[in-house]
């Protein structure tokens, strides 16, 4: 099977896990938007959707799925979305799409983590992939210097010859060269440098399940 149809797979297996009559959490991404393909031949079933990107807002609405807004929404019954990594307990990260900072808020007012993922994604330790970090503008060169520091290698993500926007009005500066072996040591150090608004390290908020596409079929991993 090709990394699409296993996307494709594991966004049809997450359907098990909205609650009809409830409101979901939704991630971003190309997995997140299998999945939003997805809930939309339930779209009648459920009241809508709280959704963590302008990109998800837009492709839900296209679909016919109504999107509140987070802070009308006390609490979710489920999040699903994506990751760039996950590991054997379930930390991930996350941030690939530049969306971390909104999913972490919607997974911080969700009862269940979800993720969603083909098998690529599954790592003994994060690190492997760059790992994202939504920082302040004027702030970034602080915060590489710091991740140099650490031994990691950092730099401003680009678009189109520019520091990326993200949708908070941020920028994101991607670190390769780390092991990250205690992540919720990280999460917690790096989320209080100045000028940080998010680490995609999501290990306080780890993932409760882990719906994995495999060759083999979808394989749940329960954490
Ligand atoms: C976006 C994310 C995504 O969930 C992550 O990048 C995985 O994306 P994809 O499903 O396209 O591989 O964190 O900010």
């Amino acid at each position: 099977m090709t990394q699409d149809e296993l996307k494709a797979l594991v966004g049809q297996a997450a359907l098990k896990y909205v609650v009809p009559g409830e409101i979901v959490g939704v991630g971003t991404g190309s997995t997140v938007n299998k999945f939003i393909d997805a809930l939309a031949t339930m779209k009648d079933q459920i009241k809508g959707a709280v959704s963590s990107s302008e990109a998800s807002t837009v492709r839900l609405k296209a679909l016919g799925i109504p999107v509140f807004d987070s802070n009308e929404v006390e609490s979710l019954s489920v999040y699903i979305d994506g990751a760039d990594e996950i590991d054997p307990q379930g930390h991930m990260v996350k941030g690939g799409g530049a969306a971390l900072t909104r999913e972490k808020i919607v997974a911080a007012q969700s009862k269940q983590f979800v993720c969603i993922a083909d098998e690529s994604k599954l790592v003994d330790v994060l690190g492997a992939f760059p790992l994202p970090v939504e920082v302040i503008p004027m702030a970034t060169a602080r915060v590489v210097r710091q991740f140099a520091a650490m031994g990691g290698r950092a730099v401003v993500r680009q678009k189109d010859g520019q520091p990326l926007v993200t949708d908070n009005g941020q920028h994101i500066v991607d670190v390769q060269g780390l092991k990250i072996t205690d992540p919720v040591a990280f999460e917690t150090e790096v989320s209080q440098w100045p000028g940080v608004v998010t680490v995609g390290v999501f290990a306080l908020q780890k993932a409760q399940v882990c719906l994995l596409g495999t060759s083999q079929g979808v394989k749940t991993l329960n954490f």
